[in-house]
C-alpha cells in the first residue's frame, strides 16, 4: 500500500460501534489484494470477524478465511487471553502440560480475569509473536497484520501496557519480551488507524485518542471516515432548501406528473420539504465535522454508508474503495 509502505502492523481503533471490525476486515482484504498474506486479529473475543465473514465462531487458531483479488490471503485469529497465557507459559517456561494443568485448576481463568493489564500483555504478546514469525524460507509468515483493537477510550493504555511491564521487570525474559513489543509498537512498522463517523462524539474521541497516542509515542496512521452520505440534491436545490425559499407549491407539478399524489400532492410536497430540510442540516453538520477531521492532519479515507448493510460482497466493495484511496 503506497500510503503505508513500511507498516506491517495496522491497529484499527475508534469509538464503539463506528465500524472498527468492518474497517479492519476491509483493510485486511485491501492489503492482501495483489497476492499478499495478511493476518486479521481480533483482540476482544467477541467473534465479530466470524460474523462478518459469515463463518462459525473461530477457535484460537490461525485460519484462512478469505482470498483477495490477485491470490491474496486473509487468515483470521481470534485471540483469547487464556489461550495466549498457555502459549506464553509454553514459550518462556516450556510449561506445555503443566500449563494446561493450571488451566484445569482455574488458575488461567483467574489470572486473565483478575488482572486486566495481564490480559492486554498477553493479547499484544500474541500479535507480536505473529508479527515476528518467519517461515522455513526465512520470510515473514505475514506480510501484514491488521488488529481489530479495543476502542479509542482504552487504546493508548492497551498499546502501552508493555511499557508498564518493562518498568516492573528490570531484567529477564519478561523484560526482554515487553521491550521488544514496545519497540515494534512505537516503530514505523506500526500505524494506529482511527475509525470515525461524522458525528460529534466519535470525532471528539478521535481527536482525544490522537492526543493520547502521541503523548505515549505511539505512531498514528490515518483516519477512516465511515458511513458517509452522498446527497441526491444539487447545489442550487440544497441552497434553496437551506434558505427555505422552496415552497410546497414548487414541487406539486412534478409530483402530480409522477403520479405521487396520496393523500394529496400538496401534503406529499410538505412532507418532502421537511425531510429535505433535515437532510440538508445533516449534510451541513457532516461537512463541518469533516473539516474538523481534516484539521487533525492525518491522511483521511472515506467509506460510504451501505444501505443494505455489510454482507461479504459489500465487504469486498469496501476493500476495493480502500485500495483505491490507499494507492
Ligand atoms: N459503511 C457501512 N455502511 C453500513 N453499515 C455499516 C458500515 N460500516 C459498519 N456498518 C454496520 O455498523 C455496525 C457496527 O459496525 P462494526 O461492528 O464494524 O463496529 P465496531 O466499531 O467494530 O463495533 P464494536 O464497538 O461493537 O466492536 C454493524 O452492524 C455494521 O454492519
Ligand atoms: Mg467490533
Amino acid at each position: 500500500m503506497s500510503d503505508w509502505p513500511r507498516v506491517r502492523l495496522h491497529v484499527v481503533t475508534g469509538k464503539g460501534g463506528t465500524g472498527k471490525t468492518t474497517v479492519a476486515a476491509a483493510l485486511a482484504l485491501a492489503l492482501a489484494t495483489g497476492g499478499r498474506r495478511v493476518l486479521l486479529c481480533e483482540a476482544e473475543g467477541r467473534q465479530g470477524i466470524a460474523r462478518l465473514f459469515e463463518l462459525d465462531p473461530l477457535p484460537y487458531e490461525e485460519r484462512l478465511i478469505a482470498v483477495a483479488p490477485g491470490s491474496g490471503e486473509v487468515t483470521a485469529l481470534a485471540i483469547d487471553p487464556e489461550g495466549a497465557l498457555l502459549d506464553y507459559l509454553e514459550m518462556y517456561y516450556h510449561l506445555g502440560r503443566a500449563g494446561r494443568l493450571l488451566d484445569r485448576f482455574g488458575v488461567v481463568d483467574f489470572a486473565t480475569t483478575i488482572a486486566p493489564g495481564l490480559r492486554d500483555v498477553l493479547l499484544t504478546g500474541k500479535v507480536y509473536e505473529a508479527f515476528r514469525r518467519r517461515g522455513a524460507d526465512g520470510y515473514h509468515t505475514y506480510d501484514a497484520i491488521v488488529l481489530d483493537a479495543p476502542p479509542t477510550g482504552r487504546i493508548a493504555r492497551f498499546l502501552n501496557v508493555n511499557a508498564e511491564v518493562a518498568g516492573l521487570a528490570r531484567v529477564g525474559p519478561i523484560r526482554t519480551q515487553s521491550d521488544g513489543i514496545m519497540q515494534v509498537l512505537r516503530s514505523r512498522g506500526t500505524a494506529v488507524h482511527l475509525v470515525t463517523l461524522l458525528e460529534d462524539m466519535p470525532v471528539q474521541e478521535t481527536a482525544d485518542a490522537i492526543r493520547e497516542l502521541s503523548a505515549a509515542d505511539l505512531p498514528i496512521g490515518g483516519v477512516v471516515v465511515n458511513r458517509t452520505h452522498s446527497s441526491p440534491l444539487d447545489a442550487t436545490t440544497r441552497k434553496a432548501v437551506a434558505e427555505g425559499t422552496l415552497a410546497p407549491a414548487d414541487l406539486v407539478p412534478a409530483l402530480s406528473a409522477a403520479g405521487v399524489d396520496e393523500p394529496s400532492p400538496a401534503a406529499v410536497a410538505t412532507g418532502l420539504l421537511t425531510e429535505a430540510a433535515e437532510h440538508v442540516e445533516r449534510l451541513d453538520l457532516e461537512e463541518r465535522l469533516h473539516e474538523q477531521v481534516e484539521d487533525l492532519d492525518r491522511p483521511v479515507y472515506r467509506l460510504p454508508t451501505l444501505t443494505d448493510g455489510v454482507d461479504l460482497g459489500a465487504l469486498y466493495d469496501l476493500a476495493e474503495l480502500l485500495c483505491e484511496q490507499l494507492a
